[in-house]
């Protein structure tokens, strides 16, 4: 066999085989947020995977025992790399269409946060702890949880908060009962605004029960593994930055003191196993998840104890 023959047969056959494992990627990505896993979507995965793998018996079948000649092998090189390319082109519009989406998500949480300068910032600061919190959980965890649809989660969580009304948000005392019960009706709404997205059911459980707690004494009365994973990691991320930013009732606390706080209500509010991770999390990388627009405390102790969380 020529060289360049052998070197089209080979570079093509790898290229093939990169084919099929970048499509399996594809299409986990977009079986996340953009269809939401639909029956019909399983479907054109395994007709597309079987294809690719047809084609790639075919063309090793042909390359190693049909002696292709210079033509031939330019063809069969000439496929790979043209499926190497849709593939590549796909992969872009699946990464352009996340970030425009988490563009838009963004926008909306700063519609939100907007009319509570308090929050400013809180969103995307929950969304990042929740980002490096992904990356120090083991994969038995993570296995379970779709990465993009957390980090939406995350970003969302508080946007039921569009329709609690400004004279709560803003009120710089304590709430009386009422108004908790008004405050309390957040994950709700944030449910009720993302309703008309297929594709977010998972990520509308996470918001709704991003309050419950492990006692069961959390907005809607679930207890332990009945929360849903992600909310659980969501509620955590966002004790934790409630904790260490300011807002109307507390002033920022510490990370130290943060991590007190959160320790002593594992197993009761928080999951007591995700604590366990969430503590081994080095210092950098959490207050590094801190917008500029959050006001922090990296030292000066600010004992004012928290009353209730929102
Ligand atoms: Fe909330």
């Amino acid at each position: 066999m020529n060289i360049l023959i052998l070197i089209m047969i080979v570079t093509g056959s790898v290229i093939m085989v990169s084919n099929i494992y970048r499509y399996r990627r594809f299409m986990n990505d977009l079986k996340d947020v953009l269809s939401g896993g639909s029956e019909r979507n399983l479907l054109w995965e395994w007709i597309g995977l079987l294809l690719l793998i047809f084609f790639l018996i075919g063309y090793l079948g042909i390359a190693f025992f049909g002696k292709p000649d210079l033509l031939m092998a330019g063809i069969l090189f000439g496929g790979s790399v043209f499926v190497a390319i849709i593939i590549t082109l796909m992969v872009r519009l699946i990464d352009t269409t996340k970030n425009r989406s988490m563009d838009v998500a963004e926008l909306l949480i700063s519609v939100v946060e907007a009319r509570d300068p308090n929050l400013n910032g809180h969103s995307r600061y929950v969304q990042n702890i929740v980002i490096c919190f992904y990356h120090h959980l083991p994969d038995a965890i993570t296995s379970d949880i779709n990465f993009l649809s957390l980090q939406f989660a995350a970003l969302l969580h508080d946007i039921g908060k569009m329709g609690i009304p400004e004279s709560i948000l803003n009120k710089p005392g304590r709430l009386d009962d009422e108004e908790w019960e008004v405050i309390r009706s957040h994950p709700k709404i944030g449910v009720q605004v993302l309703a008309s997205l297929e594709s977010f059911e998972t990520i509308r459980e996470w918001i709704l029960y991003h309050h419950e707690r492990m006692d069961g004494k959390g907005y809607y009365k679930m207890a332990k593994e009945d929360i849903p994973m992600g909310a659980r990691i969501i509620s955590v991320a966002d004790t934790y930055a409630t904790i260490t930013m300011r807002r109307p009732y507390h002033k920022p606390k510490t990370h130290e003191e943060a991590l007190d706080e959160i320790k002593s209500v594992a197993g009761t509010q928080l999951d007591a196993d995700l604590v366990k991770y969430f503590e081994k999390i080095p210092k950098e990388e959490l207050i590094a998840c801190a917008p500029e627009t959050v006001e922090m405390n990296h030292g000066v102790i600010a004992p004012v104890k928290m009353t209730k969380d929102a």
